[in-house]
């Protein structure tokens, strides 16, 4: 390749996108006579709700642009639901809806102008909290303390409990402490709460909750995301909510550059946010798989680890996780290698629950 011109490629190295190394485990497992089971990505296989799918489909003519802030029914929703379920005390001006929610977690950064600060994000992580960072020219740093850090140098901190990938809830305690330490500080708290509604063993609580922020959403922002709790992933349906003035930063950015949620998808959004009933259907297949999986799980010898609520178990046999990634897919099963997360998950693996009875069932027997 020429030399690019001069500047066009002075963006920070981006990290190798991971899931390309799975890519000869995933050839193994397939050679399996029974076909391969994928429970490394996690993307959701069960049916999108029929009444989500029915109000896409009545708001598929929308031949003018959308509204980067949503239509007013998805407004009100995204506030209805932050009150009704995240026990928030929130208005129109405290969300806005977002391209699913890995945009934001991968945009926020540069949408706040924070290039030249440092970006906390958890010691073991989603990988795109590191890239939003390195996009926007900030320093990521992992850390399971960020009180800890010097506050001056800090522009951001992302949380995320229930944890991708370790399943584990942080308690509302917990969550205070770095409220509090951002509010005194001027430091904005983005907590990513996409597994929020899935729980098994431990009940997690919203940024937004009186009991963490105190009714205030000064300085706290939370994302949500329609993919996993509504099989909407294919729909790119997310919101962020929280504190008016970042809220006002990032809406008035994302107009700028034209990030606009597709006029039909806010349409279904309002369906799902508005019906509890496939939620609670969703999470009941999802129970059944953890409850399957996870002693099949241990009986083959693992520790599981936290894993109190969201999609997936983080499991170690006590040696390197591309070893235990191996002996999957020996038995043609596809696990995510914990270092893909972060350097102290080089000996786990995450195991997804996001396949269908069918698969589960034949990885449980697998691993027995
Ligand atoms: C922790 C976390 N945040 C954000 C996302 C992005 O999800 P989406 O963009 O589908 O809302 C994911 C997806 O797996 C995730 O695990």
């Amino acid at each position: 390749m020429k030399e690019p011109l001069q500047g066009w490629a002075a963006r920070a190295q981006l990290p190798q996108f991971p899931w390309d190394q799975l890519a000869p485990y995933a050839e193994q497992a397939r050679r399996h006579p029974d076909g391969i089971v994928d429970l490394s990505i996690g993307t959701p296989v069960d049916p999108t709700p029929v009444l989500v799918q029915q109000a896409l489909q009545a708001a598929a003519d929308a031949p003018g642009y959308p509204l980067t802030i949503g239509t007013p029914a998805l407004r009100s929703a995204l506030v209805e639901w932050s009150v009704r379920r995240l026990g928030a005390t929130v208005t129109e001006a405290n969300v806005v809806p977002s391209i699913g929610s890995k945009e934001l977690v991968s945009l926020l950064p540069v949408l706040l102008g924070l290039h030249g600060k440092q970006v906390l994000l958890p010691a073991l992580a989603y990988p795109t909290y590191d890239v939003g960072a390195r996009l926007a020219g900030c320093e990521p740093v992992a850390t399971n303390d960020p009180t800890a850090h010097d506050p001056a140098a800090v522009g951001l901190v992302w949380l995320n409990s229930p944890s991708n990938p370790t399943g584990r809830v942080q308690s509302a305690e917990e969550l205070r402490q770095v409220v509090e330490w951002g509010r005194e500080h001027g430091v904005l708290i983005a907590s990513d709460e996409c597994y929020l509604e899935l729980d098994w063993e431990r009940e997690p609580v919203s940024v937004l909750h009186p009991s963490v922020s105190g009714s205030s959403t000064e300085g706290v922002l939370a994302l949500h995301s329609l993919s996993k709790r509504s099989n909407l992933a294919g729909y790119r349906a997310g919101f962020a909510v929280g504190d008016a003035t970042a809220i006002a930063l990032v809406t008035e950015a994302r107009k700028h550059i034209g990030l606009l949620p597709p006029a039909p998808i806010q349409a279904a959004t309002v369906a799902a946010l508005g019906d509890d009933a496939h939620l609670a259907e969703q999470k009941e297949r999802y129970r059944l798989r953890r409850e399957q999986l996870k002693p099949a799980v241990e009986k083959a010898g693992f520790r599981v680890e936290h894993s109190e609520a969201g999609l997936y178990l983080w499991c170690t046999r006590d040696e390197d996780c591309w070893q235990t990634v191996g002996w999957l897919a020996d038995r043609g099963i596809l696990a995510a290698p914990g270092a893909f997360y972060g350097v102290a998950g080089a000996r786990h693996v995450r195991v997804a629950l996001t396949a269908t009875d069918e698969r589960i069932n034949a990885a449980a027997n697998r691993f027995g």
